[in-house]
């Protein structure tokens, strides 16, 4: 299985995905840059976000709040205080881990041989686990583990001094928090009503791993959901179907490789009452693409406390004041690429089209859902050395392009570039032949079904709407 990420990390970088960020100068840990495919597909999964999420409810309004806020943002929501993970450190060779993956991975039989028995206490008490436990890069001893807090500081001003430190936002929820009560006082929002944010958030992850799953800058899309406090429990579990049924109906991910984990009690964060974690099963084990958290008041009183600032709600059947709760969906737009990836990613052995069969080469196809495909179709004159052929596929091309995120492609023989357009999972391929310009109209080919069809020029733009929709 470890195999299969090797190869779709391969793709992805072969074919414009995803590339190591600064890669020239040895690259970055942590660090990733989405190539002009990854970052149309990142942009589809973006798309079908909002629009199920702000466009498709008429109670939830979006917002885009900056990165970097006032640091007491991040005092009062408890992050400065709180948002750190266990680092355990070499006494020999000084390389740093986290000790909960660490004590994780060596739950893992063979290795608990190697270091002699645990008891089960030891495994749960990450500290005493670590004693046990040697350095995996060179053998040498962990120090005892220490809090790492997670968030990236920076200065504000020409002054790099204490008072000028800033953050980097570890989430993008604190905006949505510090700005309640402008959305409540332009919008008239009336309780059940939520804000929606997508954009960056940075970690000062330990241990960054497994390609783009756990990085140390990626984008989140986080929901706040206010509702009555008696109605917590209620919208918590409305908002956990819902989301399932966005990944399965909206993104097309196999159910059966998804599942939903609740949190143990001392897993649970400081704000939240109860947590369950959508997981994937990607091929390095089953990885969190979502947590959907019931935060109670807990943020809103503690800015209204820190900030001085009245943010409780006026109930106007009631005539009461009250700080809502808060029910969040958040989930990682990276995580979520990679899960598409690792869902969509064929291999077909003796390949599916002419060409392949006869090199006995593997043929690699990319299934992702037609409405999240990076490029929907590609238009190939059959041949690029007639100019009358190549003049009519290029006008087909302006004819599209303003429909469809479209790619032009003459090059090599058709069997290639059908090929080539499956890997990267274009969904459908516009062949413009010799009939074509006699007839006005073209082949199109289904990359699921590789059935072809004959169209008239004039219905292609509205056969392919259609098509996609379906
Ligand atoms: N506001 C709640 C919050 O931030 P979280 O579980 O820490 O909760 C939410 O993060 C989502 O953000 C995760 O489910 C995951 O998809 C994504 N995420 C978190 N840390 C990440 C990282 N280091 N790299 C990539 N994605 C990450």
């Amino acid at each position: 299985m470890k195999d299969l990420m090797s190869k779709i990390i391969s793709l992805a970088k072969r074919r414009g995905f995803i590339f190591q960020s600064s890669e020239i100068y040895g690259g970055i840990r942590g660090f990733y840059d989405f190539g002009p495919l990854g970052v149309e597909l990142k942009n589809n999964i973006k798309k079908a976000w909002w629009e199920n999420i702000v466009w498709q409810r008429k109670e939830i309004v979006g917002l885009d709040s900056s990165i970097i806020m006032n640091p007491k943002v991040w005092k009062a929501s408890g992050h400065i205080d709180t948002f750190a993970d266990p680092l355990a450190e070499c006494k020999k060779c000084h390389k740093r881990f986290r000790a909960d993956h660490l004590v994780e991975d060596f739950k893992d039989s063979a290795k608990l041989d190697e270091h002699g028995e645990f008891t089960k206490e030891e495994l749960e008490d990450i500290a005493k686990a670590i004693e046990k436990i040697k350095c995996p890069e060179c053998g040498g001893e962990l120090m005892p583990p220490r809090q790492f807090n997670l968030m990236f500081k920076t200065f504000i001003g020409p002054v790099e001094e204490k008072g000028a430190t800033a953050y980097l936002r570890p989430e993008t929820a604190q905006g949505i928090f510090v700005n309640y009560k402008n959305i409540v006082d332009t919008q008239r929002s009336k309780v059940p009503f939520g804000i929606a944010q997508i954009g960056k958030a940075f970690r000062n992850e330990i241990t960054p791993r497994n390609f783009i799953f756990r990085t140390r800058e990626f984008e989140q899309m986080e929901l706040e959901y206010f509702v009555k406090p008696e109605n917590d429990q209620k919208f918590f579990k409305t908002w956990v179907k819902e989301r399932m049924n966005w990944y399965v109906k909206d993104l097309g991910l196999d159910p059966k490789k998804l599942r939903i984990r609740p949190h143990e009690k001392d897993e649970l964060s400081h704000y939240s009452k109860s947590c369950v974690d959508i997981e994937y099963q990607f091929p390095f084990g089953w990885g969190e693409l979502e947590g959907i958290a019931n935060r109670t008041d807990f943020d809103l009183k503690q800015h209204q406390k820190f900030s001085g600032a009245d943010l409780r709600y006026f109930d106007e059947k009631t005539k009461k004041y009250y700080l809502p709760y808060v029910i969040e969906p958040s989930c990682g737009v990276d995580r979520i690429l990679l899960a598409l990836l690792c869902d969509a990613y064929q291999e077909v052995e003796g390949g599916r089209t002419k060409t392949t069969k006869s090199v006995k080469e593997v043929e690699i196809l990319l299934k992702l859902n037609k409405k999240i495909a990076p490029i929907k179709v590609t238009i190939l004159p059959l041949v690029k050395n007639k100019p009358k052929l190549v003049k009519k596929a290029k006008e087909i091309y302006d004819l599209l392009k303003s429909h469809f995120n479209c790619q032009y492609d003459e090059v090599g023989s058709i069997g290639r570039r059908y090929r080539r357009s499956d890997e990267v999972g274009v969904v459908f391929a516009v062949t413009c032949d010799f009939e074509t310009l006699e007839q006005n109209d073209v082949t199109v080919r289904d990359r699921d079904t590789m059935e072809q069809e004959r169209i008239k020029v004039e219905n292609l733009v509205e056969l392919l709407k259609q098509k996609l929709e379906k």
